[in-house]
């Protein structure tokens, strides 16, 4: 099957570099370095010798495909939607995105989503090396019904290694992520710590808890439970900086917007300490952000 994948950026290269034993891959994105680097090297994974041929062309030659991965952050979503409307019309798309900013989109433009939740650990060590930190499964739902056709491509998705599972309710699947990401992204990012510290402060602890309190009432889920999973979360990547915490260090625009951003707005109550954690992510792009 031909595979398009918008974005070649940690997820992007771990996909695609999994998904080229069985299909041909080309990247659309917008680094012309990046682009000849992963034409001539192909994708390569860290620790292993052999690197996996694919293609790369600059995103505005995007055309048709079997199926897309869009792997772009939820920042560069809106346009490029926008702009490719036509071709994603009809095709199975997996979105890769943290937070949930996407489904507007997704309805506008009614597409064939497949709501992807990655429980894998990448790093781009470079223009076409990625490292797998740690290995998990990929939970996919589709947003509304299928045709069979888009159906029969996502089933030709299996992977041993990336392990697709499918769910019938993409809410059940991407509730949990949301608490997850509302709660560890903006206190790693404003705190400028790994994801483990969350756990072995103890203020930071109470304050962690007390966020998920906040996002799991807003999504009206167990509040144990969901904090029982952020815990089982900060200690299998206690070493890993959060992407918010990256997309801060690095001056570029986060995804609070599509995480904390988005439970704000299902509610009318006030949320103290994710309005803080919004806030405060907000002060730090608004100090932070460079041009790119
Ligand atoms: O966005 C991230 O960094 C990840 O989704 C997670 C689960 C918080 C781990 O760092």
């Amino acid at each position: 099957m031909k595979i398009s994948i918008i974005g070649a950026g940690s997820l992007g290269l771990l996909y695609g570099y999994y998904l080229a034993d069985n299909h041909e891959i080309t990247y659309y994105i917008r680094n012309k370095q990046q682009i000849s680097k992963l034409n001539e090297h192909g994708v390569r994974l860290t620790g292993s010798s052999k690197s996996k041929k694919v293609k790369a062309e600059i995103i505005d030659k995007c055309k048709t495909s079997d199926l897309f991965i869009i792997a772009l952050k939820q920042t560069e979503l809106p346009s490029f939607i926008k702009k490719y409307q036509s071709i994603l019309r009809n095709k199975p798309i997996l979105f890769l995105q943290n937070g949930l900013g996407h489904i507007e989109y997704i309805k506008k433009y009614n597409l064939e989503a497949v709501i992807t939740i990655v429980e894998h650990g990448a790093f781009k060590k470079g223009y076409y090396e990625v490292s797998h930190l740690g290995k998990g499964s990929t939970k996919i739902a589709a947003y509304s019904k299928l045709a069979d056709q888009s159906k029969e491509k996502v089933n030709k998705l299996n992977h041993p290694v990336l392990n697709f599972i499918n769910y019938s309710d993409w809410k059940q699947i991407s509730y949990e992520k949301l608490v997850v990401n509302a709660v560890i992204n903006p206190l790693t990012a404003i705190f400028d710590i790994p994801n483990g510290e969350l756990l072995k402060n103890s203020h930071l602890k109470s304050i962690s808890e007390s966020l998920c309190k906040e996002a799991s009432a807003i999504l009206a889920l167990d509040h144990n439970l969901q904090w029982q999973n952020i815990i089982r979360i900060c200690t299998a990547t206690s070493k890993n900086t959060s992407s918010m915490r990256a997309d801060i260090l690095s001056g570029k625009q986060t995804e609070i917007e599509s995480i904390v951003g988005y439970l704000l707005k299902q509610t009318q109550f006030n949320y103290p300490y994710l309005e803080f954690v919004y806030k405060g992510i907000k002060a730090l792009e608004e100090r932070g952000v460079k041009d790119e």
